[in-house]
């Protein structure tokens, strides 16, 4: 049975895994970067990439050692090559280049976004093709057909911010920190939602698209009121934050046919309000619902070696001469969006 490598480094975590083809995890180690990051609010490329650097090769070599293995049990090296802050995905694709070429086995460079969109069948191995896919992270909102490896179709993007973008902004505004989906998540716990009234940008429109702009923008002038709670202004935004999700993704399966399941994944995927309302809306709909366990939701490398794995299953593998790519659209053929910005 294959073994695969992983490891991702597109954003501010390190990681490593080591996953096999009967969807066991070996061992998997990740070392986040907040500390680092907080003092500016947000991720910075150059810290990120330099943090990268010192930690790849020692997690990696910790991770082969928990599982009592070497490079010579592996399979393949599964490395993410792209989207992400290019410094960091140098770091770890050229890490699992020479890793690769030192002991002879198959690249796998591997589509961060992929790694979200298959990670629920490392998690499900009932889950089949096709289903609907809501990937939700810090850089991305889309809804997307996944009709098998590599064939993916996008069927909504946001035309401005991702949603996980939005929920940092907010606990920007809050003075809540970074990294900011969790915090706003534990302050709404503790609010009213029906306190702040707050828009719910494309509700209702015929493209099941995301806006997340304006509701950050009403997020801002609530709190410079000065007439809310802080909690209630998180607990506000969360609940049109769902309102829109929901209604965008019910807009989304009345455009697809005879999908298996409803799927969500991306570090969003780990707010329980946006996964619980998707469960309902799921059940509504007669579908089943699929989501990963949180840690999987959130950038790991398990789930790029388990993209590693299925890759190697269709006999596809990289050169080493594969280039990191800074953007890298999981459906090229996707139409651009109207008043879409740089966000893909
Ligand atoms: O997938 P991910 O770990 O990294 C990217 O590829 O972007 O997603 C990170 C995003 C961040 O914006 C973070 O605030 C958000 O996921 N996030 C959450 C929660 N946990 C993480 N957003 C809302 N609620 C959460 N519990
Ligand atoms: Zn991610």
């Amino acid at each position: 049975m294959a073994i695969v490598l992983g490891i991702e480094s597109s954003c501010d975590e390190t990681a490593a895994a080591l996953v096999r083809g009967d969807r066991r995890i070996l061992a998997q180690r990740i070392a986040s970067q907040d500390d680092a990051h907080r003092p500016y609010g947000g991720v910075v490329p150059e810290i990120a990439a330099r943090a990268h650097a010192e930690r790849l090769a020692p997690l990696i070599k910790a991770v082969l050692e928990e599982a009592g293995m070497t490079l010579a049990d592996v399979d393949a090296i599964a490395a993410t090559a792209g989207p992400g802050l290019i410094g960091g995905v140098m770091v770890g694709l050229v890490t699992g280049k020479a890793l690769a070429m030192a002991s002879d086995k198959p690249l796998l460079a591997i589509n961060h976004l992929e790694g979200h969109a298959l990670s629920p069948r490392l998690a499900d191995e009932t889950l089949d093709f096709p289903y609907l896919l809501l990937l939700a992270s810090g850089g991305h909102c889309q809804l997307l057909l996944v009709e098998g490896v590599g064939r993916y179709r996008r069927l909504a993007t946001t035309i401005d911010d991702a949603l996980g973008e939005a929920f940092d902004k907010t606990a920007k505004m809050l003075g809540l920190g970074y990294p900011g989906g969790p915090a706003v998540e534990r302050l709404a716990a503790q609010g009213d939602a029906k306190a702040v009234p707050l828009p719910r940008p494309l509700l209702g429109s015929s493209e099941p698209h995301f806006s997340f702009a304006g509701l950050k923008s009403a997020v801002l002038r609530a709190r410079q009121s000065g007439q809310h709670r802080d909690a209630d202004i998180a607990a506000s935004f969360q609940q049109a934050a769902v309102d829109c999700v929901i209604d965008r993704t019910r807009r989304a399966i009345e455009r697809v046919d005879d999908i298996t399941a409803l799927v969500v994944a991306g570090g969003v995927a780990a707010n329980h309000a946006i996964r619980s309302a998707l469960e309902t809306l799921a059940e509504a709909q007669g579908l089943r619902f699929v989501a990963p366990p949180l840690a999987l939701c959130t950038d790991n490398a398990a789930m790029i070696a388990w993209a590693g794995l299925e890759r190697l299953a269709q006999g596809q593998s990289d050169t080493l001469a594969f280039a990191a790519r800074p953007r890298w659209p999981l459906d090229p053929e996707a139409e651009p969006v109207r008043g879409a910005g740089v966000k893909a």
